[in-house]
């Protein structure tokens, strides 16, 4: 496979990456929401190479294909390297499996922060320069990248890996990023020639750039932001390009226009789109393939995923899944929307409500400590406190339909299925299941009066105290929905 004729690119994931102690694979290692080596192949997205070829070790290649997928790359050639012994090698097999004619473009798979523009550059400055080979370099005062080791004439002579260096080589400030454009011919015939013989025992891919300036060939470097090339090999590094990652998306947002009150606090991942005049208060994490529309307020502490909030919406103190909340929506305090619930516009999913699969209709409004599963609420309805749709009967889910303008008591029990007419009422504590008509009210199961016995109540083996014994007596709600 040589693709189209554009450069051929290989990202190199078969590294174990020993260095992070995990039994996740190092470039499955999230950042922002997804895994390293999907921003690497965002990054690839739409740079002009033509293949994309990664290279897998066995035992981890359909892991790493399975996520890929996950997050929308499953156009992917893979090749396996097993075992891995070094990036040199890692290049070898993939450009023994894929026969590439043209340029060849070869990027790291654990440098998430690396972006489209820089790839651009450098496959840029190999068509424009003429030189051999192009690399990324940055400017790192201390770092454990590959030093790059400049000729008399400035143009790049060897790469040395810090294990491999001698002190005056360490004091080199330019690092190698790992990214470079090869011709693949060139880059095959020294594939051919280079050895183990190093302090890792491994194959390196860096030799190839001394082996190539030894046979006279010119090799030049691009520079990028050493923030952009930082490589994870350490869970402190990883830390560290995910504060990066978070630092780029409050910028670009802040740029566009976003009010981030605290943005040291705030977890905007990259896949996130946001308005202008959106505010976005302290602890919020908004994550996947949330929209928030313009004015929209969210947080303090709430968690946004895979949702849909409208313009002038407020969620405050909520965890949201899988949603769509409609224009002047207000949810929370303390809310927890799951997956397939539908504000609407103008609605309210209130403090201590848990909804799921349901719609929540315009003008309605679920105030406070509800459970809606599995139901259709219309319009300018109103669910009083504590009502709870009962879904499920032991062995199956059931739904809950309440028409236009009905009024829901206190506490009342819908027993699904069940269907509540337009305008048609429930009395506080009904429990109510099957049809209640339009314009009809529904009231259930008042308390009997037993005189006398009230006593008893207090009578059990643990005293209970005066303050205790007040909050235990029924309300006398009345079905007011407040
Ligand atoms: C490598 C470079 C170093 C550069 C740094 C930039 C070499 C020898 N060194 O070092 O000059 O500064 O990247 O980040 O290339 N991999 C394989 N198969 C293997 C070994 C590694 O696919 O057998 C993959 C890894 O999964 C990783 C990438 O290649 O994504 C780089 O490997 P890593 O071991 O992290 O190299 P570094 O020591 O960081
Ligand atoms: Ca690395």
């Amino acid at each position: 496979m040589s693709g189209s004729g554009g450069p051929t690119a290989v990202v190199l994931a078969a590294g174990e990456g020993k260095r992070l102690k995990s039994r996740t694979t190092k470039v499955l290692h999230p950042v922002a929401g997804r895994p390293m080596l999907a921003h690497v192949l965002a990054a690839l997205e739409g740079s002009g190479a033509a293949t994309r070829a990664v290279v897998v070790a066995a035992s981890r290649r359909d892991e790493i294909a399975e996520a890929m997928v996950g997050h929308g790359f499953a156009d992917i050639t893979y090749v396996v390297q097993d075992p891995p012994r070094g990036t040199g090698d890692a290049v070898r097999v993939a450009v023994e499996a894929l026969r590439p004619s043209g340029d060849v473009l070869v990027l790291p798979g654990d440098t998430p922060l690396v972006t489209r523009s820089t790839v651009q550059r450098v496959l840029e400055a190999k068509r424009s320069s003429g030189a051999a080979a192009v690399l990324v370099a940055a400017r790192v005062a201390s770092s454990d990248s590959g030093r790059i080791v400049r000729a008399e004439d400035g143009s790049v002579s060897e790469i040395v890996e810090v294990k491999d260096a001698t002190a005056e080589q360490l004091s080199i400030d330019e690092i190698n990023a790992g990214i470079y454009v090869f011709e693949a011919p060139l880059l095959e015939a020294m594939l051919g020639k280079i050895d183990d013989a190093n302090a890792q025992g491994e194959y390196y891919l860096t030799d190839v750039i001394g082996l190539l300036f030894r046979d006279g060939h010119r090799i030049e470097a691009v520079e990028a932001d050493a923030a952009e090339v930082g490589g994870v090999n350490s869970r402190a590094q990883l830390a560290q390009v995910i504060r990066s990652m978070r630092d780029r998306v409050s910028e670009r947002w802040l740029e566009e226009g976003v009010t981030i009150i605290d943005p040291s606090s705030t977890f905007i991942d990259p896949t996130v789109e946001l308005a202008p005049d959106v505010v976005i208060h302290p602890f919020s994490f908004l994550e996947g393939s949330t929209t928030v529309a313009e004015g929209a307020e969210i947080g303090p502490q709430t968690r946004i995923v895979d949702s849909s909030v409208g313009p002038g919406a407020v969620v405050t103190f909520a965890v949201v899944r899988g949603c769509t909340i409609g224009s002047e929506a207000s949810v929370g305090p303390f809310a927890s929307l799951r997956a397939g619930t539908h504000v609407g516009e103008r609605a309210r999913a209130g403090t201590f409500v848990e909804t799921k699969a349901s719609t929540i209709g315009e003008d309605s409004k679920v105030p406070h400590l509800s459970y809606i599963g599995d139901a259709e609420i219309g319009r300018g309805v109103n669910v009083g406190a504590g009502t709870i749709t009962c879904n499920w009967d032991g062995s199956g889910k059931h739904g809950t339909v309440i028409d236009d303008d009905a009024y829901i008591g206190s506490d009342t029990m819908l027993v699904a299925p069940v269907h509540i007419g337009e305008r048609a009422a429930t009395g506080a504590g009904a429990v109510v299941r099957g049809e209640v008509p339009a314009d009809s009210l529904a009231v259930g199961v008042p308390a009997r009066v037993i005189e006398g016995k009230g006593d008893k109540m207090r009578r059990g083996s643990r005293p209970v105290s005066s303050k205790a014994a007040e909050s235990d007596r029924p309300d006398s709600a009345d079905g007011s929905g407040g």
